[in-house]
């Protein structure tokens, strides 16, 4: 065969072969197999000297023309499939901005998390900080440093779970106030919010696990008077401006003197219904004036400054407050009851 037909050969295979590349691979394998080192047009350029001289200028300019051909060939069929190739993609990839989303389920708040929240907002606007503590205690923060030693009898009132090693599921938020009053230094204004366990039978008003939230404050001449309008603007804040607030006399280790606090019935303004099992009035907390032993033990000297502390029971409020008749609800997580707050 003769160069002619050689070059009219190698011309018509790579032209053919490009314009039916699917890929860059492809069109890279024709410019290797035409134009590379050992390539088939390269070869022939390589023989261009063993020619007779006269044949030489035409054969050349021959070469030179089926190559720069080729070249523009291989060029554009590049182009081509890599435009290829972004169209598939392309069209791979399109969203369809008319399908019809999927709203995500929105969650609800707990009872429970809702009037935690509403106090602790009472409670910061009244200049509280909120401090937290751990639900597995030491003995000694729970009773001890509580002024309630091992043998007293105010913890048959707490029965407990005890969990080894001097540690136990704490009974009282009231733990936090011990925590608080060793890392601070008055003036203090703390609630502390959380979960506490005691060992009773779960039924209708009672359950192992509850919810409290713990006050204290320390400063120099805090008195009764303190605690009482902090309390009434807490309930009013709460079941409303007309809510009126009564302490009666009780008895905590850690207090002296000590109270159990009441609010007016808001169900039935005071005269006596099913909710407040008709004497106007429901109890919502335990205070008094931190006893002077604690202060002491906690390095606070008690000649100086006072304090007053309170327990609020959340689980009740929010009992009362949406009117649940059953604390079992709170904990039994059914969707339908929990979806309603
Ligand atoms: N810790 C008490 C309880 O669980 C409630 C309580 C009473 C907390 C009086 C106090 C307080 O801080 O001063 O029954």
């Amino acid at each position: 065969m003769g160069i002619r037909e050689e070059l009219e050969r190698i011309r018509t295979e790579a032209l053919k072969g490009l314009a039916s590349a699917e890929d860059e691979k492809s069109v890279e394998e024709i410019r290797v197999k035409v134009l590379g080192k050992k390539g088939e047009l390269t070869a022939i350029l390589k023989q261009m000297g063993s020619l007779p001289a006269e044949e030489r200028p035409a054969a050349g300019r021959e070469a030179n023309m089926v190559r720069s051909e080729i070249e523009k060939a291989l060029s554009d069929a590049l182009d081509s499939v890599r435009k290829k190739m972004r169209d598939r993609r392309l069209a791979e990839e399109t969203v369809d901005v008319t399908m019809a989303g999927r709203a995500p389920a929105r969650g609800t708040l707990h009872p429970v998390s809702i009037v935690t929240e509403d106090l602790i907002d009472i409670f910061r606007s009244m200049g509280f900080d909120v401090v937290d503590g751990p639900e597995v205690e030491t003995e000694r923060y729970n009773f001890e440093a509580l002024n309630v030693p091992a043998d007293h009898p105010a913890r048959d009132m707490q029965d407990t779970f005890y969990i080894g090693d001097g540690l136990l599921l704490r009974t009282q938020t009231s733990a936090a106030q011990i925590r608080t009053m060793e890392n601070r230094t008055p003036p203090i204004r703390i609630v502390s919010p959380g979960r506490v366990c005691r060992a009773d039978e779960l039924d209708a008003t009672h359950s192992p696990v509850f919810h409290q939230m713990e006050g204290l404050v320390v400063d120099k001449g805090i008195t009764m008077c303190d605690l009482k309008g902090t309390l009434e603007r807490f309930a009013q804040e709460i079941y409303g401006a007309d809510t009126k607030v009564r302490f009666r006399p009780s008895f905590f280790p850690f207090t002296e003197p000590s109270v159990e606090v009441d609010v007016s019935c808001s169900a039935c303004r005071g005269e006596g219904c099913r909710v407040c099992k008709g004497s106007g009035w429901i109890e919502i907390l335990g205070a008094g004036m931190v006893h002077p032993k604690v202060l002491r033990d906690c390095g606070i000297d008690p000649d100086v400054y006072s304090g007053f502390a309170f327990g609020i029971g959340l689980d009740r409020l929010a009992t009362t407050r949406y009117k649940i008749s059953d604390i079992r609800l709170l904990f039994e997580n059914d969707l339908r009851f929990l979806k309603q707050f």
